[in-house]
């Protein structure tokens, strides 16, 4: 009798629970998908175009639709390891491809090799250790190249504007780095957390100093393994967001975000929407991807992926994987990099502006309480960057017509 009891107790407790909960719901467009955010917010929706890479992964980018758009600048986001495109659209209408948007930009998105949306191989799958093979290095190679003439071939313009959020930036030094061609093609660069040294990041180093000790299983692992299996990550995904939802969950929200990225002066504490952005992040990713920026924080060397000494003198003809031609980024780049930042610290910030040629403005420790991933969520972005953005992108667009056209 008393376990009925208990039961019914326990069955009705949860139902009038639920019900309270489902009130506390604070974010409605948490169920949206990108195309339906993207038209409520005043635009068509958007397009998905794919590029094959040389080694055969298969590249969505993302097109905002929007009227005449082949005519208005083009500007290009690359998201952050493990997120995607949905990533930049936590924000909604105040997210920064939105205000972009809204300023007249014909905006694009790619989604990095490995995340959800481009995960076909030509020739691979997903369940093949080999598909797992690459690092940041293979998408400024060979996937950044391709978007970039993907979004010009659909526009009047001869040149873009790119906005890379953490690895993001990363990926574009490297194609900047090693196809010097393409500084012809980049009006502007824009680098938000600014990701290329990692000396100064103790939290990679840590990690970096961890996994050299457990090399022999990392050698067997992490060869193969992405970051989470989709599936693994989706469920990850999906509890996240069903629990980030609910008003009484948020300051638990608030400190799984804060440990785990480091920023306890984050503007994280701030954000009201949690639900669309925890959809939308959590997307996937190599070890390899990883493993690379831990070799970068070790060694203080912006170089290639090192297989270890016997194998680079195969790869590379050198022990030592050779540096990223920096010296070749002609086309001028904007570095944010806020002040709670772990991921770049004074020393990585100041080797890599020496070593730049054409750096239009550094905003810098200090000048705002910026933590990494505040690009994506902060409630001041208003205030600290989307004036200077907004700003920056005016002065480099609109210069070079294609010849002959329009
Ligand atoms: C965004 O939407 C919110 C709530 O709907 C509104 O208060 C705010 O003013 C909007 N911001 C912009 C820039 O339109
Ligand atoms: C991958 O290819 C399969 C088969 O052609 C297709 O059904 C699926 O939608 C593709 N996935 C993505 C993310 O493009
Ligand atoms: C990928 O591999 C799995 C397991 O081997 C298989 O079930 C699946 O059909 C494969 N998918 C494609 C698109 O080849
Ligand atoms: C490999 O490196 C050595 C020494 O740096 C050089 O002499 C040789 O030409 C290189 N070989 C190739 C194929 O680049």
């Amino acid at each position: 009798m008393l376990g009925i009891q208990f039961f019914s107790f326990v069955f009705w407790s949860c139902l009038i629970l639920q019900a309270t909960c489902w009130k506390m719901r604070y974010d409605a467009d948490g169920d949206l998908n990108l195309n339906d955010l993207v038209e409520k917010l005043g635009y068509g929706g958007i397009e998905s175009f794919y590029v094959t890479s040389p080694d055969g992964y298969i590249i969505n980018i993302i097109h905002v639709k929007q009227q005449n758009s082949e005519n208005l600048m083009p500007v290009l986001f690359i998201h952050g390891l493990t997120a995607c495109a949905g990533s930049f659209f936590g924000k909604k209408n105040e997210s920064t491809p939105i205000i972009v948007a809204n300023h007249g930009y014909d905006v694009w998105l790619m989604n990095n090799r490995g995340t959800i949306e481009s995960s076909n191989h030509t020739r691979l799958n997903q369940t093949d250790k080999e598909f797992w093979y690459f690092s940041w290095q293979e998408i400024g190679l060979y996937d950044l190249p391709l978007a970039i003439d993907e979004v010009l071939k659909h526009n009047v313009h001869d040149k873009l504007i790119l906005i890379g959020h953490s690895e993001g930036s990363t990926v574009i030094f490297v194609t900047l780095s090693e196809l010097p061609q393409y500084n012809d093609k980049v009006s502007l660069s824009i680098h938000m957390g600014t990701s290329v040294y990692h000396k100064g990041c103790s939290t990679i180093k840590l990690l970096a100093v961890l996994c050299e000790l457990l090399e022999p299983v990392m050698a067997e692992l992490g060869e193969s393994l992405e970051i989470f299996s989709f599936r693994a990550l989706s469920q990850i995904r999906e509890f996240l967001f069903v629990f980030c939802r609910y008003i009484i969950f948020k300051p638990a929200c608030v400190e799984i975000a804060k440990n785990t990225l480091q920023s306890e002066y984050s503007q994280i504490k701030y954000v009201d929407d949690w639900s669309f952005f925890v959809r939308n992040t959590l997307c996937g990713g190599s070890l390899r991807e990883g493993q690379h920026y831990m070799q970068v924080g070790l060694t203080g060397r912006f170089a290639r992926y090192s297989f270890g000494p016997e194998k680079n003198l195969q790869v590379y003809n050198s022990t030592e994987p050779p540096l990223f031609h920096l010296e070749n980024v002609r086309s001028p780049v904007v570095l944010w990099c806020g002040k709670n930042d772990v991921f770049c610290t004074p020393e990585d910030i100041t080797k890599l502006v020496t070593q730049l040629k054409n750096v239009e403005t550094t905003y810098f420790k200090g000048y705002t309480h910026f933590s990494h991933i505040d690009y994506l969520v902060a409630k001041d972005m208003d205030k600290y960057v989307y004036r200077q953005l907004l700003n920056l992108m005016k002065k480099y667009s609109f210069q070079n017509f294609r010849s002959g056209s329009v």
